[in-house]
């Protein structure tokens, strides 16, 4: 397994956490009720992994290496400005589910931005894979690959990633998740 494949691999978790995102979205949208308890959870699971762990390796590793190869520059700048959208609606998310906890209804933002949410993840992993697929062959080398997989696995970067998978777990099991 080289580099390329640990972010193709955390994109199948992260389309785990989408398809609850949507689920939320959807039973709040039809009026049902989730605990703040659980909706709460998702910005910190974004935050926790989609963030800090795997935005921080394409944006601190993956893409600068692939930049070296000065092919495929516009779609890294493209797809950077996507990470920043992509915190924006996360921060709108935690604001407003705490604007929530406070007492203010703030069912229709919530359900809103989370569909934003999961419209932006499909979008950008989409692209985001292509890319991956067009870096793999024409840019990085083996050793790249090699050197860059040892770096990504570090015992933080596993043991979020093992917690957001717990995580994503206790949120399908939810009953609003099944139904
Ligand atoms: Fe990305
Ligand atoms: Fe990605």
């Amino acid at each position: 397994m080289g580099a390329t494949d640990t972010l193709r691999e955390d994109h199948r978790q992260i389309r785990r956490l989408q398809a609850v995102i949507s689920r939320c979205h959807a039973a709040l949208s039809a009026g049902r009720d989730i605990p703040l308890d659980d909706m709460d959870r998702i910005p910190r699971i974004i935050g926790g992994f989609v963030d800090s762990v795997h935005y921080s390796r394409e944006e601190d590793s993956y893409f600068p290496c692939v930049a070296g190869y000065g092919g495929l520059n516009e779609d890294i700048r493209r797809l950077l400005i996507e990470h920043e959208f992509s915190r924006r609606i996360a921060a709108k998310i935690e604001g407003h589910l705490a604007a929530w906890r406070a007492g203010r209804d703030s069912r229709e933002p919530v359900a809103r931005y989370m569909r934003t949410y999961c419209i932006y993840l499909e979008d950008h992993m989409g692209k985001e894979e292509a890319f991956f697929d067009r870096a793999e062959a024409e840019s990085l080398s083996p050793e790249e690959e090699r050197q860059m997989y040892e770096q990504f696995r570090t015992s933080v970067a596993d043991s979020r990633m093992d917690e957001m998978v717990r995580e994503v777990e206790y949120l399908e099991g939810r009953e609003w998740c099944k139904t």
